[in-house]
C-alpha cells in the first residue's frame, strides 16, 4: 500500500514531537552546521566498524581520532576508515585532539572512567551497551555529564527503524487497545571461541551473562514499546558454555500498564532468532530478526473483533528506515549539531539496566519477584550484577558445570 492510499492516522507516528510542541533545548551549545562534529572512536574492535560507517555517512560529521591500545588494529581500522589522529591511549588523544564526541566501543569495565575522562575534557559520550557494569556506575556516569552540560548517549539501536516508530506510535495512541500479553525472545549462538576473548566470561570485566550482552537489547525494545516495569521474577542458568555467568535466563517481566511479558535470553541456540511479540485487545504485533529490523520484519495481526478498514490504518508506510547504528547517530549528532536534547532512542539507559539488574537479583533471591520500588529503594545489585546462577549439571547430577575461573 502506497502512503498516499493508506488511511491517514490521527497522529504522526514519524514526527521528533508534535508540530506545536517547542523545541526542547539542551544544556550545551548548538555545535552549528558551518563545520562538521569531530568525533573519535575508542577501541576499534568488531563494533566499531558500525560506529565509523554510520560517522562517515553524515555529510557534517568526521571521525579526527581513534585509539587502541592494540597497535596493530589501531591502524589497520584507521588505515581503512582514513582517520588521520591514532592513539594508544583515550588520555593521549584527548589531550592531541580537538574533538566534540567520543564514541565508546571499548569493554564494558571501561565504559566509566573513559567516560569521565571524556567529561573532564569537556567532550560528549556516545557509549556502546551495555553503558556500564552497574547502576551505580551508570548514576554516577549520568550525573558527571549532567553537571558539565554534556550528552551522554547510548547504544540501543534496536529502539530505532521505522517499524518500531511505527508501532510505538500505535501502541502509545490506544489504536490496538490495551496490550496485555508479550513475549521476547533472544535466542542467539556465541561458540567457545566467542568466550575466549580475554574480557568476556568474566563478571568483573563483561558485567554479566547473556542476559546483559545479548538479551538486554530485545528486553530494551519491548520497554521503549511498553513503558516502565513494574515486577520482575526470574532465573539465570548455566546450561553449557564454561563462563562464570549465565548462558540463559528466563524471567517473567510485569510492566506498569498491565502487561505480563516473558523473556528469554541465551548464546546457546542455533537457530538464532530475536522475537517481540505482544498480544493487545485488537491485533498481535510481531517483529522477527536477528540483529537488526526493516518494516518486513514486523508484522500486526488484528483480531477477529476488527474490520479491514480499521485494520488498514495500521498499515507500516513504504518509507522504510531500518534500525542500526545509523539513524541512532544521526538523531545524536543532529541533537549536539543543534543544541537540543538527545531523542528517546539514545537517551535513558536506566530502564533497561533496571531491568537487566532486577533479572539478576531475584535469581540470587531464588527466583523471589522484585519490585522497581524494591530495587530502586534497597540499591539490590547496585555496585555490581555478580549473582548466584543455576548450573543444573551440578544440581541433577548430570556432570559438574566448568565456569570460567575454574
Ligand atoms: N550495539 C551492538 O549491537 C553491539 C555489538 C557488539 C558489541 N557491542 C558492545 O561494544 C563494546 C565492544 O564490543 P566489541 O565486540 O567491539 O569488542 P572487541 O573486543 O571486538 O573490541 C574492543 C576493542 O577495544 C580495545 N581496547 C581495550 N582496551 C582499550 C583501551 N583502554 N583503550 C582503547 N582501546 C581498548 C581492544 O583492543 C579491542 O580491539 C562492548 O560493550 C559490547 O557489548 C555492541
Amino acid at each position: 500500500m502506497s502512503d498516499s492510499a493508506r488511511p491517514a492516522l490521527p497522529f504522526d507516528p514519524y514526527a521528533q514531537a508534535p508540530a506545536d510542541a517547542p523545541t526542547v533545548r539542551a544544556p550545551w551549545p548548538a555545535i552549528g552546521h558551518d563545520r562538521p562534529v569531530r568525533a573519535a572512536i575508542i577501541g576499534t574492535g568488531a563494533v566499531a566498524h558500525l560506529h565509523a560507517q554510520a560517522i562517515a555517512l553524515d555529510p557534517l560529521a568526521v571521525t579526527v581520532a581513534c585509539s587502541n591500545r592494540n597497535a596493530e588494529r589501531r591502524t589497520a581500522f584507521a588505515d581503512t576508515y582514513d582517520i588521520p589522529g591514532r592513539y594508544e591511549t583515550l588520555a593521549e588523544l584527548l589531550a592531541a585532539e580537538d574533538v566534540d564526541v567520543v564514541h565508546l566501543c571499548t569493554p564494558p569495565d571501561l565504559h566509566r572512567e573513559q567516560t569521565l575522562q571524556a567529561v573532564a575534557a569537556g567532550v560528549h559520550v556516545v557509549c556502546e551497551k551495555p553503558p556500564a557494569l552497574s547502576l551505580a556506575e551508570l548514576d554516577d556516569m549520568q550525573q558527571a555529564c549532567d553537571d558539565a552540560g554534556l550528552a551522554f548517549g547510548i547504544i540501543f539501536q534496536q529502539r530505532t527503524g521505522t517499524g518500531a516508530a511505527h508501532v510505538r506510535a500505535l501502541l502509545t495512541s490506544g489504536a490496538l487497545g490495551r496490550p496485555l500479553l508479550a513475549q521476547c525472545e533472544t535466542l542467539w549462538y556465541r561458540g567457545t571461541d566467542y568466550y575466549a576473548v580475554d574480557w568476556r566470561g568474566r563478571w568483573a570485566t563483561e558485567g554479566g551473562g547473556t542476559t546483559l550482552g545479548h538479551g538486554i537489547h530485545q528486553m530494551d525494545l519491548l520497554a521503549h514499546l511498553l513503558g516502565d516495569w513494574a515486577e520482575i521474577s526470574a532465573q539465570t542458568w548455566r546450561l553449557d558454555r564454561a563462563t562464570d555467568m549465565e548462558d540463559a535466563s528466563t524471567a517473567t517481566i510485569l510492566f506498569a500498564n498491565g502487561v505480563v511479558a516473558t523473556a528469554t535470553s541465551s548464546t546457546l541456540c542455533p537457530r538464532e532468532t530475536s522475537h517481540v511479540r505482544i498480544d493487545c485487545e485488537k491485533a498481535t504485533i510481531e517483529v522477527e530478526h536477528l540483529y537488526g529490523h526493516a518494516v518486513p520484519n514486523w508484522r500486526i495481526t488484528p483480531a477477529p473483533i476488527v474490520d479491514a478498514a480499521e485494520a488498514a490504518t495500521w498499515a507500516f508506510p513504504d518509507h522504510d528506515e531500518p534500525s542500526g547504528h545509523i539513524p541512532l547517530i544521526r538523531e545524536t549528532f543532529r541533537a549536539l549539531r543543534e543544541g537540543t536534547v538527545l531523542p528517546d532512542v539514545a537517551g535513558s539507559a536506566r530502564r533497561p539496566l533496571e531491568i537487566v539488574t532486577a533479572i539478576y537479583a531475584s535469581a540470587d533471591a531464588g527466583g523471589r519477584r522484585i519490585s522497581a520500588g524494591e530495587l530502586r529503594a534497597e540499591g539490590l545489585l547496585a555496585t555490581s550484577l555478580e549473582s548466584a546462577v543455576r548450573d543444573p549439571r551440578a544440581e541433577l547430577g548430570l556432570g559438574v558445570g566448568v565456569p570460567a575461573s575454574a
